[in-house]
């Protein structure tokens, strides 16, 4: 049994891609942590990743050749489950009969939104986290981002305090695709941007609603309606592209998931008020790169932001030439004009402020804000947005129908 608290935390984590590379990032940001271990297949990938944690001074990171190894290494207290949503259940399920079996001291785990591809998945995580006694964390950088913090805070202290709570929260998160063949398959997905970034917008704007220390469950979910379409990736042209670029097994012509999404949620608070979310996603967005915009409404006031509004800004002109990057700002598509630059991205996104916290909590033996029944809860209301659009009706909750639901795009048929 690991006495609490522990000094230093001593973080592993499964997966070397890029997420892996913007939390590592942020881990500079962070008191109290080393990471010591790294699994992931190829040890191309994790030498890579092992030096990276060496030049941010951020340990001694050993590299593991397999997923056995990483989780009973004597110099690992938490692992970050960092590896594709197809992975997760088969990571948490090594994790649980390792710690079983007494093979691990591992005593807390984070994983990476979404938590799974469907509800059933997702329960399974909670299962398997809780009977092996472990400490849990839903990784959901944008509860974390610093305008969300900043703004929250100002608005509940100030605004609704004296005029009301809020009732209504949008959010909307849009770049131009994603990048590894993985994301683009709707089965090792578990769907198409309605899974990978509809799981964001819903949470965040869960959180902006909810009133500064009560549980996410002080609101109650009425009912979801959504909608899914795909505008951009299936025309001939832009499927062929996707095509070239990830070959074969990327085939949007014949089986495409979704690139666009929208939802609203209807919530109730404790007091009976209706509160909403609107929220809206794409893959099909050209602008200078990742967008995410975020608003928050009250009886007398109103929150907004925009990621690509920043501060910082650089022109450069077509006499400028250089390779393509992500430099700037993520998903970045142009390397000329006026381009905005986000100075700090892995803090603005909440990467630095998600990580502290999990880390504190987790050391100190607390249990974090956002944890896997958070996770679950974020993918039922996917799951019932799901079955919202494909029957073309709002879906009520409670919904038990969505225990064993599984959207049209990620059936393997
Ligand atoms: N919070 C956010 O905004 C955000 C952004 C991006 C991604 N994510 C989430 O983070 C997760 C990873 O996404 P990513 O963009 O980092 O994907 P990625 O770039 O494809 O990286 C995936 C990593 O997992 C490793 N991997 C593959 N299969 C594995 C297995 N069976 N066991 C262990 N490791 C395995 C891969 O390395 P090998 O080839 O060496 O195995 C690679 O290092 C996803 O769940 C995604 O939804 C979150």
């Amino acid at each position: 049994m690991t006495e609490l608290p522990k000094k230093t935390l001593r973080v592993g984590f499964v997966g070397s891609g890029f997420i892996a590379h913007f939390h590592l990032k942020s881990m500079v940001g962070v008191r109290n942590v080393e990471v010591t271990g790294v699994y992931s297949r190829s040890a191309e990938k994790r030498a890579r990743f092992s030096e990276e944690v060496t030049v941010l001074g951020l340990g001694e990171c050993r590299s593991h050749a397999s997923l056995d190894d990483l989780l009973s290494a004597d110099d690992v207290d938490a692992i970050w489950i960092l590896s594709p949503n197809y992975t997760r259940l088969d990571v948490m399920r090594a994790l649980h009969a390792a710690v079983k079996a007494e093979r691990s001291r591992i005593f807390a785990v984070a994983c990476e939104k979404p938590l799974a591809r469907t509800v059933g998945e997702a329960r399974e995580m909670l299962r398997l986290v809780e009977d092996a006694g472990l400490n849990h964390g839903y990784l959901e950088n944008q509860v974390f981002a610093t305008p969300v913090l900043r703004g929250k805070e100002i608005i509940w202290r100030r605004a609704a305090l004296t005029t009301g709570r809020p009732y209504l929260a949008r959010a909307a998160e849009e770049h131009s695709g994603p990048h590894e063949p993985w994301f683009w398959q709707g089965d090792k997905q578990g769907g198409g941007v309605l899974s990978d970034m509809m799981c964001h917008s819903v949470e965040v704007a869960r959180h902006l609603l909810t009133e500064p220390g009560k549980p996410r469950n002080s609101l109650t979910v009425k009912a979801v309606n959504g909608t899914v379409a795909n505008l951009k990736w299936t025309r001939p042209h832009y499927a062929d592209q996707l095509a070239s670029r990830f070959g074969r097994e990327v085939d949007y012509r014949n089986h495409p998931s979704e690139d666009f999404a929208r939802a609203t949620v209807t919530l109730v608070d404790e007091e009976g008020n209706d509160l909403m979310i609107e929220a809206t996603t794409s893959w099909a967005y050209v602008g200078a790169g990742l967008r995410i915009q975020l608003e928050l409404l009250g009886p007398e006031y109103a929150l907004e932001y925009s990621s690509l509004n920043t501060g910082l800004k650089i022109f450069m002109s077509r006499a400028v030439h250089g390779s393509e990057g992500e430099d700037l700002v993520e998903k970045q598509n142009a390397e000329q004009g006026l381009m905005p630059v986000l100075e700090d991205e892995a803090g603005v996104y909440g990467y630095t402020d998600e990580n502290r916290h999990m880390v504190e909590c987790f050391r100190k033996g607390e249990r974090p804000i956002e944890t896997f029944e958070d996770g679950l809860a974020v993918v039922e209301m996917l799951m019932g947005l799901y079955l919202s659009a494909e029957r073309g009706e709002t879906i009520r909750f409670p919904a038990p129908e969505l225990e064993d639901y599984v959207p049209v795009v990620a059936r393997r048929e």
